[in-house]
């Protein structure tokens, strides 16, 4: 088989790349090691940022989310138990979030791909690169028993952290950057009605909490929790009073609980990759940066890299151009930086780091004070949360 963009993974970065190019009349096909099944019941982070919100418009996929999705102008920071609202809206200068699940982009992205007719082989085993230092490069895979190859101009490694493409990269040529932080989140899923109407970030004695949402009637809840506790030591009963001993005493009373519908425990981690290109193979989303999911960045950083990715080729093919891909790993890296620094910052701010004693706490809670009083604060929260522009500083 030969196509012009061969993509590794059918995550949002995949998918996203593969419908822009498909309307710019570039051909792509995307190879998937697990089943769309799969794929589709993961529960990530739900918090699209304006940028986010044109792309997936830009890729003719924005329908359902516009109908469905929340737009919310502000978020509470909750510490000392008070709370305090960030009025994203009035300091940005009319910017908002929509609250629309990654699940639900995943599903709308996945079924434009099947409503034009367009290939991704799911389950497809070992998938291999190469060749991608030559013009001419390669993806082979297996299927039913059988060893395929696709021929390509490019290769998008989409494939998330744990991917082949990054992992394919020459050693000499890599650089990687990683913090680990010494908790998880668990998070819960369940079809009760969201406690507040807008999300809840919470500092407390008793470590972070997050009040976040699907819909009117989903909610999702997490905890900061050792990494050595298990999901089954979590009952759910256990979460919820957990949870309620976080909040303030408007939300707890608030609170509806239910039976849970998901409940997982994510590791955090700070991690980039430099560069993000190797001759004719690029890597984009999770495969190049994983960012704590403090903020919500993670589907939003992946986005943008695949804007910034299409752009270049779309300049390659229409225009004959290669300065814009010889750009991509430069543009993308000084986005992503700034939002693994807000990421970073924002979790720090927020979770109880108990090496850091009962003077680490009181620090953050100056800090928090001084950020809901000082409007330059207050600005410099709100700027990152929405997102910075896609031309930001370049
Ligand atoms: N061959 C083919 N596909 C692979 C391989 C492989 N060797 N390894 C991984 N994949 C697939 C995975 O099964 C997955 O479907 O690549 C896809 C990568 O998807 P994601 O992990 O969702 O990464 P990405 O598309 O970059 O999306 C980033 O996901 O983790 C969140 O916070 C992150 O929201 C962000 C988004
Ligand atoms: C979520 O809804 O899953 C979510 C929201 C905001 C975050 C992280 C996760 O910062």
């Amino acid at each position: 088989m030969r196509t012009q963009v061969a993509i590794v993974g059918a995550g949002p970065s995949g998918l996203l790349l593969g419908q822009l190019l498909h309307k710019a009349g570039i051909d792509a096909v995307i190879v998937e090691r697990q089943s769309a099944e799969y794929v589709l019941g993961r529960i990530r982070a739900g918090v699209l940022e304006q940028v986010t919100i044109d792309l997936l418009d830009e890729a003719g996929v924005g329908a359902r989310m516009h109908k469905e999705g929340l737009v919310h102008g502000g978020f509470d920071m909750l510490f000392k138990g008070e709370r305090h609202r960030i009025d994203m809206n009035r300091l940005t200068g009319g910017k908002n979030v929509m609250v629309y699940g990654q699940t639900e982009v995943t599903r709308d992205l996945m079924d434009a791909r099947q409503a034009a007719g367009l290939t991704t082989v799911y389950e497809a085993v070992n998938v291999q690169v190469h060749d991608f230092d030559t013009r001419n490069p390669r993806v082979t895979y297996e299927k039913d028993g059988k060893t395929n190859e696709i021929q390509c101009d490019f290769i998008a490694g989409c494939d998330g952290f744990h991917g082949v493409c990054r992992a394919s990269a020459p050693r000499s040529a890599i650089r990687e950057y990683e913090k680990v932080y010494p908790f998880g989140w668990l998070g819960l899923l369940s079809d009760t009605p969201p406690v507040h109407e807008e999300l809840i970030y919470a500092n407390s004695e008793r470590g972070f909490a997050l009040c976040s949402m699907r819909s009117q009637t989903r909610s999702r809840y997490y905890l900061q929790v050792p990494l050595t506790d298990k999901v089954e030591d979590w009952s759910d009963e256990a979460f919820w009073q957990e949870l309620r001993l976080r909040l303030d005493p408007d939300a707890r009373n608030q609170l509806v609980t239910g039976p849970s519908i998901e409940k997982s425990i994510a590791p955090l981690r700070s991690f980039v990759t430099e560069p993000l290109r190797f001759g004719r193979m690029f890597l984009a989303g999770d495969a190049g940066h994983i960012v704590p999911p403090t903020g919500a960045k993670g589907l939003n950083l992946a986005a943008t890299d695949v804007k910034y990715l299409f752009n270049g080729l779309v300049e390659y093919y229409k225009e004959k151009s290669e300065a814009g891909v010889d750009r991509y790993s430069e543009l993308a890296l000084k986005r992503i930086w700034r939002a693994e620094r807000f990421s970073w910052w924002f979790t720090s701010l927020m979770h109880r780091f108990p090496e850091n004693g009962e003077i680490g706490q009181k620090l953050q809670e100056a800090e928090l004070d001084y950020l809901i009083h000082s409007e330059a604060g207050s600005r410099s929260v709100a700027e990152n949360y929405v997102g910075l522009p896609l031309d930001f500083g370049l």
